[in-house]
């Protein structure tokens, strides 16, 4: 019955049109970003391959997929020492059958754990072993399947203070008040379990130059003189105010880059105003932001050190947001409820092919630059 039911499953994904073939799209961002050597992605939910148009704009318009929730420790270690990876092996299946990586999210955080470990009252021993058997679990699994890992998820603060976690120091496994050792301890088990897989620190409000973002340039620095392997940093680039967007972008990436890591935007959206049906209050509040996705996958394409751009997400029918926002904000993303390309999306797609024409040797440059980091 099992077997039946995954033929189906499979059955399903080599149905779906082949890449620049559906009748809906004309372009791809996808054939767009590999003249770039670029990655472009979406985080996805795999309950959702069921539904045709979703699948269909996955495949056609991405080569990177993320599960958003999948492979979080509820999902993938619902009780202790319990793993369960049918929904992240979803995600590696329908990449697999689309040519698409899959970006691994995520490891460790301080949120959004099972009860089980958050309620278990576990002793800094304890926890140490809980997290070494966490980490090397699930990257055994993913091995060679999983290209790039978010390794630590949002460690640090606004004021690029550490937080305080179950961890770090609540109580932490071990290493409270040595500040980001426990974060060198998780990358080596990473490595440990996945020698080839790219290891990130991912966080968000760190785009631009910050405290956040100079505590976490810190951390890489320090990293690399000492060899614990890292690879990259996630920019998330939630972007929740119009008003409020992040200068000097360009400049975090370069002096990332210039560390020897790569950079990845992993979970972009600009939230919009809505009312209680969930449009925009203003409909010139596409056209705004049309113009600051642009300029991120402008910025994003045109540095060799940005090697991914990816979307949290891809329609507006599906989107952390309005939940988040209580209904205030939404419509963040590149396609509408209806899977119709917004002006984000034309946008996204106008600034790969100008990237691609201004920077025709830049495909060497940035293979280099993922060999190089993961040296
Ligand atoms: O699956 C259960 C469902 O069975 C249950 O009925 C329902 C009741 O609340 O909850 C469902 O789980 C929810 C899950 O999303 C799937 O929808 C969790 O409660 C909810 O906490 C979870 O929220 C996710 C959140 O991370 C926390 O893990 C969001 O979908 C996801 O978009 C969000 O993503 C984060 C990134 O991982 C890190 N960066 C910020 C980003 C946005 O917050």
């Amino acid at each position: 019955m099992r077997f039946i039911i995954r033929l189906n499953f499979v059955a399903i994904f080599i149905a779906l049109p082949i890449v620049g073939q559906s009748a809906g799209f004309a372009q791809s961002l996808r054939q767009e970003a590999q003249k770039l050597g670029l990655q472009v992605g979406a985080a996805v939910d795999p309950a959702r391959f069921s539904e045709p148009l979703y699948a269909e704009t996955v495949a056609n318009q991405f080569n990177m997929v993320e599960p958003e929730n999948a492979m979080k420790w509820p999902a993938t270690e619902p009780a202790r020492g319990q793993f369960s990876f049918a929904a992240g092996d979803q995600v590696v299946e329908f990449a697999e059958a689309h040519q698409m990586k899959v970006r691994g999210h995520n490891l460790l955080w301080g949120i959004s754990n099972p009860a089980w470990l958050t309620e278990g009252h576990f002793t800094p021993d304890q926890l140490r072993s809980i997290m070494k058997n966490h980490i090397i679990t699930v990257v055994s699994h993913y091995r060679g399947k999983v290209f790039a890992w978010d390794v630590v998820n949002e460690a640090f603060d606004r004021d690029g203070r550490l937080k305080h976690t179950l961890w770090y120091d609540r109580p932490g496994i071990g290493l409270a008040g040595r500040g980001t050792a426990y974060l060198a301890q998780a990358f080596r088990w990473a490595h440990q379990a996945d020698p080839n897989a790219l290891l990130f620190y991912n966080d968000y409000a760190a785009e631009g130059l910050n405290a956040k973002s100079d505590a976490i340039y810190a951390m890489v620095k320090d990293f690399k003189r000492r060899h614990v392997p890292i690879d990259g940093v996630g920019l998330q680039m939630h972007l929740m105010d119009l008003n409020q967007i992040p200068t000097s972008v360009a400049a975090n990436i370069a002096r990332l880059a210039a560390l020897g890591v790569q950079v990845h935007i992993t979970e972009m959206d600009v939230a919009l105003p809505v009312d209680a049906s969930g449009k925009p209050l203003h409909r010139a509040d596409l056209s705004r932001q049309a113009k600051i996705y642009g300029e991120m996958a402008t910025l994003c394409a045109e540095q060799p050190g940005c090697t991914a751009f990816q979307t949290w997400g891809f329609t507006d029918k599906y989107s952390w947001i309005p939940h988040y926002t209580r209904g205030k904000k939404g419509d963040g993303l590149l396609f509408d409820s209806n899977y119709h390309p917004k002006p984000a999306y034309r946008a996204v797609l106008k600034a790969f092919k100008q990237a691609a024409k201004k920077h025709p040797t830049i495909i060497p440059q940035r293979l280099q630059i993922e060999r190089h980091s993961s040296l």
